[in-house]
């Protein structure tokens, strides 16, 4: 998965449709003057390009476009779907998204559509059509949409849903008996006749079938790609130029890379200090330590994930450059992070990184937003940071080839399993394959993250396929063969496509004999020692079998096994315990792994290795003594 060939980039977000006219050319030109290439901009504008029901007024946006283009900058035109305006609710009444209470999504803000919703489809397809049209050879990339799934749209239970659902339904299953037998539905004569039946699994009186739920999950997944495949079908008819999706920090709700694969450019929207105070999940302690500098992991997290989704090219399309206006508490970066996150992305292969956004709204919802500029034009804190990072750029201009030692695989139809059945408080999967990522970064290892499709692991030192709770037969076979070390556990294959638990019991590899007899979860206060150092947290397998046991608990009980390449982990570890287990790894991987200080990270490319300290205090490190917020780089 290399990137080699495309230049590493700046941008900003803009929307010409907030100020007047007169200040475009002026903008553009200090744009350009701050080192920035690329320009995005249209995403939230539809009210001004359709004020009345097939009404077009599309000339303000070729005089942006032409402004923006003449002053020298590259243009990301994104299509507006994500705000349908008020008059679309008037023609389609039913067009909302409604929540899992049966409440209908209001509008007055945005994103209040349903996927499933056909006549909004075909809206969308409609207005994505008349801009690929008109400007698909004046601008440079498209962005469909903006971020899908945001303010928790993926899952709507209205009825365009419902009715999509019992056909979704009626395809996979075919017969409605199949249907009753794959769900177990004789369990509490949850029996059904006929598909026009089944309702949608809220509302329930107590918890719904889990293979139900995780049907609707999938359902709700698959509405999200057809509806940007509508999108991307328009715009190809008109414009070579690549199409790419901004996704974001920790959302979940439909698999990327089913949506990915129809786009040419991965892009996410990266918030460091807003996702620290909201969706990391750090201690109060870490997030205290880190509050102005973000989490270490997190946003690389995404950018590895990204750089899967987007099959090799990826950018940031938003990054935070001030104080955001939405989470819990809103400091402003310590003076370097922005430089910081800026390289942190090119040295992870990003393309391009583009601030969101150009200048702070005085008005609406987002006023309390820093951009570049403040509400008077005047350069804003960040600004500096990012002409510094420009004229770096200037001397380093190519994304180089990204070197990975592990594969670590991330699949979204088990982070929906794991919290359709967490069966213990707070275990969810994406953070068991963030806490694995975390270790395999304090070790200094560089990391791929891989799609559940990822037939071979020729290109990898060692494999990491922690919590996949179904297993494909092909996944498992590639894993099982992989000749290199390959990491399984805690509940891999627990469940069968339908949520059924198999028998024979789970593992079930063939090559490491283990069986996990028993499972239990346990409660914060209640871990289980391992002898030699770290605990089990949270989740424990019993484990039965023949193999060479590398991890044990106090009193003797296998925790993690091994046979030859494979290896079995039947617990949710601790951070001392995932660092014995990598170091385990590492040893029969021959991989070479570093104790790195707390809060510094290291990324090689083809040609450089960079390291990075995210603390608010000086380190000495093996590259040199760093001073805080700071990157440097040396070549190899
Ligand atoms: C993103 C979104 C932007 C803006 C930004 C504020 O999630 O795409 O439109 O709202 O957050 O941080």
């Amino acid at each position: 998965m290399t990137s080699v060939g495309f230049p590493r980039a700046l941008g900003t977000c803009y929307y010409p449709e907030h100020w007047p006219q007169e200040v475009w050319a002026k903008d553009a030109q200090m744009m350009v003057e701050s080192g920035l290439t690329w320009v995005r901009i249209g995403e939230f504008a539809w009210s001004r390009l359709e004020p009345k029901p097939g009404v077009l007024e599309l000339e303000w946006l070729e005089e942006a476009i032409k402004t923006l283009t003449s002053a020298g900058l590259k243009v990301v035109l994104g299509t507006p779907t994500a705000t349908p305006p008020r008059w679309m609710l008037d023609k389609h009444p039913d067009m909302l998204a409604v929540d899992a209470e049966g409440r209908p999504r209001g509008f007055g803000s945005r994103r209040h559509y349903c996927f499933s919703h056909a006549g909004y489809r075909e809206e969308s397809r409609r207005i994505t059509a008349i801009l690929a049209e008109v400007f698909g050879s004046s601008v440079a990339a498209w962005q469909t949409d903006n971020e899908y799934g945001c303010h928790d749209t993926t899952l709507s239970y209205s009825d365009a849903a419902l009715e999509a659902f019992q056909d979704w339904l009626e395809a996979r299953y075919g017969t409605i008996e199949a249907l009753n037998a794959a769900w177990g539905n004789v369990f509490w004569s949850m029996e059904y006749d006929r598909f026009d039946q089944i309702g949608l699994p809220n509302l329930t009186v107590t918890e719904p079938n889990p293979a139900h739920v995780q049907a609707f999950r999938r359902f709700s997944s698959d509405q999200v790609a057809p509806f940007n495949r509508a999108q991307v079908e328009e715009i190809r008819k008109w414009s070579d130029a690549p199409i790419s999706h901004n996704y974001m920090g920790r959302v979940t709700d439909f698999d990327h890379y089913d949506v990915g694969a129809d786009l040419d450019i991965a892009t996410w929207d990266s918030y460091p200090l807003g996702f620290l105070e909201d969706r990391v999940g750090a201690s109060s302690e870490r997030q205290k330590a880190f509050s102005r500098q973000g989490d270490p992991d997190f946003q690389t997290f995404h950018h590895d994930l990204y750089r899967a989704v987007g099959k090799g090219r990826w950018w940031i399309m938003e990054q935070q450059p001030g104080p955001v206006n939405w989470a819990p508490y809103n400091p402003a970066p310590l003076a370097g992070m922005v430089r910081l996150w800026s390289w942190e992305a090119f040295a992870h292969g990003a393309e391009a990184v583009c601030y969101f956004r150009w200048r702070q709204a005085p008005f609406a919802q987002e006023q309390m937003h820093s951009g570049l500029l403040r509400p008077d034009s005047a350069p804003a804190a960040g600004l500096a940071e990012v002409r510094q990072v420009a004229s770096e750029l200037a001397a380093a201009p190519q994304v180089e080839a990204n070197v990975a030692d592990v594969a670590l695989v991330f699949d979204y139809d088990a982070e929906w399993a794991w919290a359709v059945q967490p069966h213990g408080q707070g275990l969810s999967y994406f953070d068991l394959v963030f806490e694995h990522y975390r270790a395999l970064r304090r070790a200094g290892l560089n990391v791929d993250i891989v799609a559940p499709t990822i037939r071979g692991f020729a290109a990898y030192k060692a494999v990491f396929a922690p919590g996949l709770m179904h297993l494909s037969d092909d996944l498992r076979h590639a894993l099982e063969t992989a000749d290199c070390p390959c990491v399984f556990g805690p509940r891999t294959g627990a469940r069968t496509l339908d949520f059924e638990m198999p028998v024979p019991l789970p593992p079930a590899l063939s090559g490491l004999d283990v069986t996990v007899t028993q499972v239990q979860t346990l409660r914060p206060d209640r871990p289980i020692a391992l002898a030699g150092g770290g605990y089990a947290v949270g989740y424990i397998e019993t484990l039965d079998g023949s193999a060479t046991p590398i991890l044990e608990d106090t009193s003797g009980a296998c925790v993690a096994v091994q046979t030859q390449n494979l290896i079995y982990c039947g617990a949710w570890l601790d951070e001392a315990g995932l660092d014995r287990l990598v170091a385990l790894v590492a040893d029969s991987a021959d991989l070479s792994i570093r104790s790195l200080p707390d809060g510094v990270r290291v990324r090689r490319t083809a040609t450089q290795e960079f390291w990075f300290n995210h603390n608010a205090h000086s380190v000495d490190t093996e590259a040199g003594p760093m001073a805080p917020a700071s990157v440097i780089w040396r070549d190899l």
